[in-house]
C-alpha cells in the first residue's frame, strides 16, 4: 500500500450515490481508496460499482475473504478515514463501539484520523440520541461534519444534506494535510465556569459548558500551537496534544494564568468567571436557618489584570451579554486591554452546553478603531478557528 491510504466508508443512505464522485476526487487528490460499504447502503449503489471506481475488491462483512482478515489489515493499513454518508445509525454503531459489520469492525482496528460526513432527515440530525452521539465521537477525536441546510429527499427543508463535495473534500485536506499555521506559537486558553465555595457543599457557579474553550484549544493545537489549557470544572480526561491544568474557583484560575501569560503569544479568555466570591467560606455545613444573605469579595479581573501588562501579546476576550449591545462590547473590549472581543447574546441560553453560537467578532486595530464582523449560527469549531485567524493576523 502506499502512503496515502484511505478507507472510505458508505453508509446506507440516499446520498451514497453522491459519493461515487467524492471516490474520483479523493483518487484526484492522490488517494488510494478502498471503498467498505454497509450492506445497507448496497440497496443505493452496488458493490460492482465501487470495484470498478476503486480497482478494488470490495467486500461488506467480515465473513468475505476470511483468510485475509480483512478489518485488521485495513485498520492497520489505513492512513485516514472517510465515512460518507454517515446515516444516524452508522454514527449510533461507531459511537458506541459496535463491530457487526466489515466497515464497524475495520473503525475499531484503525488509529486513523477520521472524518464523517453526516447526511440523514433534519429531524434524525436534532434527534438527542444523535446530538449525543455526534458529541460523543468529538470528544473522542473524529472529526464530524455539519450537514447542509436545504432540501431533502423528500419534500422537508432543513440541516442534514449530505454537504457538497468539494467542501468535503476540503474538510478531509484540513485533516490529511493541516495547516500548521500557528506552529512555534504558545496559546494560553481558559475554559469553563469557576466555582466560589460557599461552605463544603455549595458553591456559586455559572451555566458556562466550557465547549467553546475546548474548541478554542482543540482547533489551536491541530494548527500547530503549544496548548495549554486552565480548565475550570470541564471535562478533561481526553485531550490529547494539549496541556491540562484544572482548577476551581477563579483565584486559581487567576494565579495560573498570571504565571503563564508572559510567556505566552495569544491569551483566549473564554472562561466564565464568577465576579464575587463569598467573603467567608465556612469550614462546615451552613444550616438553613443561617442562609439569609451571602456576603460578597470582588474576585480579581484576570483579562484587565494580565493584558494590562502585555507586550506582544494577542488577548482574546469574550462577552456573553443578555442583549446584543454593540457599544457595550466595544467598551469591554478596551476596558480589559484585549485585541479581539466575541459577544454574543446568550439570553434564552441556547448557547451553553450547545455546539453552536452566533455573535459578533470585534478587532481593534493599533489605532483603536474597532471593527465588527457578524457572525450567523456556526459551530464553536468553526469560531475557534476564526478567532485564531483573527489573532494570527495580529501576531504577523
Ligand atoms: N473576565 C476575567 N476576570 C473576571 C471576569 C471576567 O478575566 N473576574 C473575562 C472573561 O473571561 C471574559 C471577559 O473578561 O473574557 C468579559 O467577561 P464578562 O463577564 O462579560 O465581563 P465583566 O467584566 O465581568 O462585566 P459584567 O459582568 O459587568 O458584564
Amino acid at each position: 500500500m502506499s502512503a496515502r491510504e484511505v478507507v472510505l466508508g458508505v453508509g446506507g443512505g440516499i446520498a451514497a450515490y453522491k459519493s461515487c464522485d467524492l471516490l474520483r476526487r479523493l483518487q484526484d487528490e492522490g488517494f488510494a481508496v478502498t471503498v467498505i460499504p454497509t450492506p445497507s447502503s448496497l440497496n443505493f449503489v452496488g458493490a460492482a460499482t465501487w470495484e470498478a471506481l476503486s480497482g478494488r475488491p470490495v467486500t461488506t462483512t467480515v465473513w468475505e475473504r476470511v483468510d485475509e482478515v480483512r478489518h485488521v489489515r485495513l485498520g492497520k493499513e489505513t492512513d485516514f478515514n472517510i465515512i460518507a454518508p454517515a446515516t444516524a445509525d452508522l454514527i449510533a454503531r461507531i459511537a458506541h463501539g459496535r463491530a457487526d459489520d466489515l466497515l464497524t469492525n475495520t473503525l475499531l482496528a484503525s488509529t486513523a484520523p477520521t472524518l464523517i460526513v453526516p447526511a440523514m432527515h433534519p429531524a434524525m440530525w436534532a434527534n438527542p440520541a444523535t446530538v449525543s452521539n455526534v458529541e460523543l465521537l468529538r470528544e473522542r477525536g473524529y472529526h464530524v461534519m455539519e450537514p447542509d441546510h436545504g432540501r431533502l429527499t423528500g419534500s422537508d427543508v432543513g440541516v442534514g444534506r449530505f454537504p457538497e463535495t468539494a467542501r468535503i473534500v476540503k474538510e478531509f485536506k484540513a485533516i490529511t494535510d493541516p495547516v500548521l499555521d500557528l506552529a512555534g506559537k504558545k496559546v494560553l486558553v481558559t475554559a469553563g465556569g469557576t466555582r466560589e465555595p460557599l461552605d463544603p457543599i455549595r458553591f456559586i457557579g455559572n451555566r458556562s459548558s466550557g465547549r467553546q474553550g475546548l474548541a478554542v484549544a482543540r482547533a489551536a493545537a491541530k494548527r500547530g500551537a503549544e496548548v495549554t489549557l486552565i480548565s475550570a470544572n470541564g471535562q478533561t480526561s481526553e485531550l490529547p496534544g494539549l496541556t491540562v491544568i484544572n482548577v476551581e474557583t477563579a483565584e486559581e484560575m487567576f494565579s495560573n494564568v498570571d504565571k503563564y501569560f508572559d510567556g505566552t503569544d495569544v491569551l483566549v479568555m473564554s472562561a466564565a468567571v464568577a465576579d464575587a466570591k463569598p467573603s467567608q467560606v465556612s469550614a462546615a455545613k451552613i444550616k438553613k436557618g443561617a442562609l439569609t444573605a451571602i456576603e460578597l469579595t470582588a474576585n480579581p479581573d484576570i483579562i484587565a489584570t494580565v493584558a494590562s501588562r502585555k507586550k506582544n501579546q494577542i488577548v482574546i476576550a469574550f462577552a456573553a451579554e443578555t442583549s446584543l449591545d454593540l457599544a457595550e462590547g466595544e467598551r469591554k473590549l478596551l476596558a480589559k486591554s484585549a485585541d479581539i472581543l466575541f459577544l454574543n447574546d446568550v439570553a434564552g441560553s441556547e448557547i451553553f452546553g450547545s455546539g453552536q453560537t452566533q455573535g459578533v467578532i470585534l478587532v481593534r486595530s493599533s489605532h483603536d478603531v474597532i471593527s465588527h464582523h457578524e457572525i450567523e449560527r456556526i459551530s464553536k469549531d468553526t469560531l475557534a478557528d476564526l478567532l485564531l485567524d483573527q489573532a494570527l493576523d495580529k501576531l504577523g
